[in-house]
């Protein structure tokens, strides 16, 4: 049956509305007294109307999208009229409900602020413990101090997951403890000093380490705010990610972030381990320097009492130059890229770790690094906690073995080619393109092992960089490929022939004048020799499956970002 026609006024024939009047429209209002109520932000129900604004002198409704609004008949008047009675009764209801909830929690509060919480002398006195400590201490009583993590209240009992660097601790208040009011209005983020006995949890339930405290007495050191500012509404997972960076400080203590910097600890740890092994000894080049490495596109330069000077790129021709005197070196130092594009890769500033190896050629760099590698991942999965952080981060994670699969540049090209993955201006790969981000990954994550690709044209590589001796157009070089991130690390021979290195300052269209203490290493007793240097950033976040370098570093440099 059709819908019987809506008989519409027209314009001429409504009164004007009075001053004051409500609007009301079925189709665009809302019902929020926020809403002001006028033809262009009008409320939605007649009854809401009605109960929000019942002194008005008249109240003008829109049924349809395209029609005017028209004065409220009687008979929708009066419904309104009663529909309002129902709002103020629900709304007298909810008033009631919450003056009682106060009520409640206020007596509550009360009842809570006349506990008295106060140790119990006649316990023995508490051993001072980090909380790592806890699973050697079962039994005895202790003292830990930290920050609190998590904060569950229950009736009578409150679960408190208290976190100190070392690890995280549950600790369990019952009785007086949990009901006083420190401990009803504790928050996170607050710091505490608490007191008691670690024992097994019982059968069935989960804490971390398997033990828990059973609390005696606490103290609060740091109250964290609640409230609008209290840590959970500021640092939410879902923000933007400026805000998160902006937050940065607060951010680190969450556990995904807490466990990467543990994880870079010990990669850290692991890189020297091994180094120590292997007798190369660790230098402290300088980070402010008055000569480039990596081409001066990416150069931060300064002032430096007048003179112009750089931000290291590399600590590679230092190294070179520790050669003659302590022989194998390494450094572990930050290295300072501007890079103007906003990559998953580029930070501004890096943990680069870089060795530099005498007496030595190109095969023997390539084994040294594969082998350099491998027994850095292994002692960082050596270590339980570490590894355990490691599998909760990365799952399907898989410690590379030896050896690598080793490709050439221009094999490379060839299997690009043959998989129609393109150049950077979308054509078929030629000799002496650059194998950019995109390729390389591309290429990496389809083959799924680590790669080392050697033998790079001589145009896209560094002006130091030795030629190969059976073809001149390419270098002894070699970038090691993971899956997921793509380079970790760059290498190569170094040229060790003045004459030669003479030459490529000229092609390079370099100055050698401030280079005279590198080119010296060539003059006094020059040897073949090679060296490399790792990303940090990019090796944690190939092992913790990140998708960005930026999370991997403490506080995160790139274009833009410099704070906090
Ligand atoms: O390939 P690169 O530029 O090589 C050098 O600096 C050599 N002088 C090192 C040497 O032989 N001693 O950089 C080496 C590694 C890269 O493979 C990458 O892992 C990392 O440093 N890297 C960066 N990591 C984060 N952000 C950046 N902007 C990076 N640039 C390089």
């Amino acid at each position: 049956m059709a819908s019987p026609a809506i008989e519409k006024l027209s314009i001429e024939d409504i009164p004007p509305p009075p001053a004051g009047t409500i609007f009301i429209d079925d189709f665009s209002g809302v019902d929020v007294i926020s809403a002001g109520a006028t033809t262009t932000s009008p409320v939605k129900s007649p009854a809401f109307a009605v109960y929000t604004f019942p002194n008005a002198p008249a109240y003008y409704l829109r049924r349809q999208v395209d029609s005017p609004f028209e004065p409220i008949s009687a008979s929708a008047l009066k419904k309104a009229k009663k529909g309002a009675e129902g709002l103020a009764k629900k709304a007298k209801a909810a008033e009631e409900l919450k003056a009682k909830k106060d009520a409640d929690e206020a007596k509550r509060l009360e009842e809570a602020s006349k506990i008295v919480i106060k140790p119990d002398l006649s316990l023995p006195e508490a051993k001072r413990i980090k909380i790592r400590d806890g699973a050697a201490n079962e039994g005895t009583r202790v003292v830990v101090q930290g920050w609190v993590h998590r904060l569950r209240l229950q009736k009578g009992l409150a679960f408190l997951v208290l976190r100190d660097g070392t690890g995280f601790l549950q600790c369990v208040l019952s009785g007086d403890l949990a009901n006083a009011y420190s401990t009803i209005t504790l928050t996170l983020e607050s710091t505490v000093t608490i007191y008691g006995i670690i024992h097994d949890i019982p059968e069935g339930h989960f804490a971390p380490g398997s033990h828990e405290l059973v609390v005696d007495y606490y103290d609060i050191v740091g109250l964290a705010p609640g409230g609008d500012d209290a840590i959970s509404n500021r640092v939410q997972e879902n923000a933007d990610p400026s805000i998160l960076l902006d937050l940065r400080h607060l951010v680190l203590r969450g556990e995904t972030m807490t466990g990467i910097f543990k994880v870079r600890a010990a990669l850290l740890r692991s890189f020297r381990r091994v180094y120590q092994e292997l007798g190369i000894l660790e230098v402290t080049p300088p980070c402010m320097v008055q000569t480039q490495v990596e081409g001066g596109s990416t150069l931060f330069a300064f002032k430096y009492y007048g003179e112009d000077a750089y931000l290291t790129q590399s600590s590679q021709l230092y190294l070179e130059t520790c050669l003659p005197a302590l022989g194998d070196v390494f450094c572990i130092q930050e290295s300072f890229r501007a890079e103007r594009s906003h990559t998953r890769r580029h930070l501004s500033e890096y943990t680069h770790v870089e060795a530099e190896l005498a007496f030595l050629t190109f095969d023997d760099l390539l084994s040294h690094l594969e082998h350099f590698f491998t027994k850095t991942i292994q002692y960082v999965l050596e270590d339980e906690e570490i590894a355990a952080i490691v599998k909760k981060l990365n799952p399907s994670f898989v410690a590379p073995q030896l050896p690598f699969r080793r490709m050439t540049y221009e094999s490379a090209l060839e299997w690009l080619n043959e998989h129609g993955v393109p150049n950077e201006e979308g054509e078929t790969f030629k000799f002496g393109d650059d194998i950019a981000e995109a390729a390389e990954r591309k290429m990496t994550d389809e083959i799924n092992e680590p790669i080392l690709l050697t033998r790079f044209p001589v145009e896209i590589k560094s002006f130091y960089m030795q030629k190969c001796a059976d073809d001149p157009r390419v270098t002894e070089s070699v970038d090691i490929l993971m899956p997921n991130v793509g380079e970790i690390a760059g290498g190569s021979m170094r040229i060790y022939d003045l004459d030669e290195l003479m030459k490529a300052y000229k092609r390079e269209n370099m100055d050698p004048t401030p280079y005279y203490w590198f080119n010296d290493q060539r003059v006094y007793g020059t040897c073949p020799h090679g060296g490399y240097g790792l990303g940090t950033e990019r090796i944690l976040a190939w092992l913790c499956d990140r998708f960005t370098v930026r999370d991997c570093s403490l506080y995160p440099r790139f274009t833009g970002r410099c704070k906090p």
